[in-house]
């Protein structure tokens, strides 16, 4: 682990978890939540760990190897919509409250859901910035019509996914700029160096199967392991955590931390973190995968301006 930075992982319900902190605490959000809710309740969770689908497709098998189970979100009711307006709506509240003036709130989502996400974290008071462009093949989407593919080989019914949306938000500060990161080390983001600012579109792929390997093998249950089937790769999180820190001090907050990846990033970055996790599978798995994580290395490593950052951390790769 990093010999500077401080990690505060909790086992719970963010909303109630968070109840606990004082407003204008955190200088940066960065988060994969539940894009459609219903995929982590309980009984969908236990339906994916059983491999009998749910909400979650469990794909078959390609050239020999075992894919990971995708939450479909196209089947989502009216009533389960709902759901989601209202575990936004309070998720855009806790960060407006939580987050210092200026501080970024980074959220994963999914085309198909994002405008959702969006009218709550705007309703919050929560200022809209841009929405960042995560390159990644995936294979969902791109199916020719069903049982019909023979028939209609040249038609498929969506396009194949490959780039995932990230919604950049900041909570709104008065005055200048300069005062903000002057007063609270926030409003801004880190640029890659001087010569270069940080950009929209992260050409940054799929996550390494070691790190898929560290996620698994944290499982606590040694005779069925599996990997947290949204683990997102260290090197997409470092550069969004070194981005969200525009003074390279402050704590990130991931109020959804399934396994741990942005604590892990944060971390290995040298900066404090506090993850929260409702599962107690997954917190055990985060308990266990981040140290293992925070040792990976990637190119942001080799950046001067992250070197330097993590200077006191290096020995420990
Ligand atoms: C998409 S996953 C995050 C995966 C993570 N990015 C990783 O790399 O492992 C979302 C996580 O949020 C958790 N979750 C859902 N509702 C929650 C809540 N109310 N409080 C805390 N965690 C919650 C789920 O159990 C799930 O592990």
């Amino acid at each position: 682990m990093g010999a500077t930075s401080e990690l505060e992982l909790r086992h719970g319900n963010a909303f109630q978890v968070l109840e606990a902190y004082p407003e204008n605490q955190f200088h940066a959000i960065i988060t994969d939540p539940p894009y459609g809710v219903i995929e982590f309740e309980t009984a969908q969770v236990e339906k994916m760990r059983d491999g009998v689908g749910g909400v979650w497709r469990i794909p078959p098998e390609l050239d020999g190897s075992k894919r990971k189970p995708l939450p479909r979100f196209t089947v989502l009711s009216e009533p389960d919509k709902e759901k989601l307006r209202t575990f936004f709506k309070e998720f855009g509240e806790v960060a407006e409250r939580v987050l210092r003036p200026g501080g970024h709130l980074f959220v994963a989502t999914t085309q198909l859901l994002m405008h959702e996400v969006a009218m709550q974290l705007d309703e919050a008071g929560l200022e809209r910035r841009d929405v960042l462009v995560r390159e990644t093949k995936t294979l969902r989407g791109g199916d020719r019509p069903k049982n019909a593919h023979e028939e209609y080989d040249m038609v498929s019914s969506m396009p194949r996914v490959w780039w995932e949306p990230w919604l950049l938000y900041r909570k709104p500060f008065n005055g200048r700029l300069q005062d903000n990161l002057e007063n609270w080390q926030t409003g801004g983001l880190r640029r890659e160096s001087a010569e270069r600012p940080f950009t929209d579109l992260l050409g940054n792929g799929k996550t390494p199967s070691q790190e898929t390997a560290i996620s698994k093998k944290a499982h606590p249950d040694s005779e069925s392991p599996e990997a947290h089937p949204n683990l997102k790769p260290q090197k997409l999180m470092r550069e969004l955590s070194h981005a969200a820190l525009p003074l390279r001090e402050g704590v990130i907050l991931d109020p959804f931390m399934g396994s741990g990846s942005t604590v892990a990033a944060a971390n290995a970055l040298g900066y404090d973190a506090v993850g929260i996790e409702i599962d107690e599978t997954f917190y055990e798995m985060a308990t266990n995968a981040i140290p293992e994580l925070t040792k990976v290395t990637t190119p942001i490593e080799r950046r001067a301006d992250v070197k330097e950052a993590v200077q006191g951390n290096l020995s420990d790769y």
